[in-house]
């Protein structure tokens, strides 16, 4: 992409060897999301060499993001991404259409060729908080406060967070936080499996520079067919796990062999 082309998205891109680094670059609106952000998402994702890794999202600052941009759901307002109540005068299926558009990067961060990892700071509300779930990892500071919004503005989380929030928390857990729309913390978020690294928010940078070097220590075949089977393991039967593992291992087995 273009710098035109990322200022336009409202995204920084730092590619640095085998580690990416999106940040949502919107700060004085907490980095609200609009669909141009989400289409630039999509398309460095799609770009990214295999020389990447790891893709680390962001917020410029102190913040990850304050959800969808709400000027989208004012008709009165002009904006050249739209707003969604003029998304009402198409028929069902083109709204759902759009909505899998707007989907696209969200789903596309599950994509076994690198590992994703959130860095959440301060605010992760709604679409932010959909963003940081679809991630694999989430570094989250302390006193970052996560909230699923959507419910209590009469909508439902639609940008692909209700099965990985499921998938950490349980059932029970996640239709508390949905259903209540409160605030997670980052230290709550570490001791419910929402946060897989918590600590003070000066710490950061040195949580995400440990995990990075972590993640990035072994074979990238390797790690790349292991989050594959793992992703898709909730989806599978048993007997089509241990298929997929074989079939997995036959593979790994080759490129050892092949040097
Ligand atoms: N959309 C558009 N602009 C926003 C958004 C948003 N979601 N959130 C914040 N902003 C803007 C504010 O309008 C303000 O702009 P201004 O300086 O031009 O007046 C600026 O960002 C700073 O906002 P403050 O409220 O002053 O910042 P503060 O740090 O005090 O609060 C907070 C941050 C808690 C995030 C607050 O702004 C907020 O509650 N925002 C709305 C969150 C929300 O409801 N998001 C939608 C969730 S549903 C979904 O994502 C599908």
């Amino acid at each position: 992409m273009t710098p035109e082309d990322l200022e336009h998205a409202d995204l920084l891109l730092d590619l640095d060897g085998a580690v990416a680094t999106i940040t949502l670059n919107r700060p004085g609106a907490r980095n609200a999301q609009r669909p141009r952000m989400w289409a630039g998402i999509a398309r460095i994702l799609e770009e990214l060499g295999p020389e990447v890794r790891v893709v680390v999202l962001r917020g410029a600052g102190g913040t990850f993001s304050a959800g969808l941009d709400l000027g989208l759901l004012d008709p009165a307002r002009p904006d050249e991404d739209g707003n969604f109540i003029a998304v009402l005068e198409l028929d069902d299926q083109a709204i759902i259409d759009r909505i899998g558009i707007y989907q696209r990067p969200f789903a596309l961060l599950a994509d076994p060729r690198f590992i994703t990892v959130a860095v959440v700071e301060g605010h992760a509300i709604g679409a932010g908080f959909q963003l940081a779930l679809c991630c694999d990892l989430r570094i989250a500071a302390e006193d970052a406060r996560f909230c699923m919004k959507e419910p209590a503005l009469g909508l439902v989380p639609d940008l692909v967070g209700t099965k990985p929030l499921v998938e950490a928390v349980g059932y029970s857990r996640a239709l508390e936080i949905c259903a209540s729309a409160r605030v997670v913390s980052g230290a709550e978020a570490g001791e419910i499996g929402l946060a897989q690294v918590v600590v003070p928010p000066s710490e950061l940078d040195a949580a995400l520079a440990a995990t990075v070097t972590a993640l990035t220590a072994h074979p990238h075949g390797a790690v790349t067919a292991t989050k594959a089977l793992l992703r898709e393991a909730p989806a599978r039967s048993l007997d089509d796990q241990r298929l997929a593992e074989r079939t997995a291992q036959v593979a790994r087995f080759r490129a050892l062999a092949s040097g």
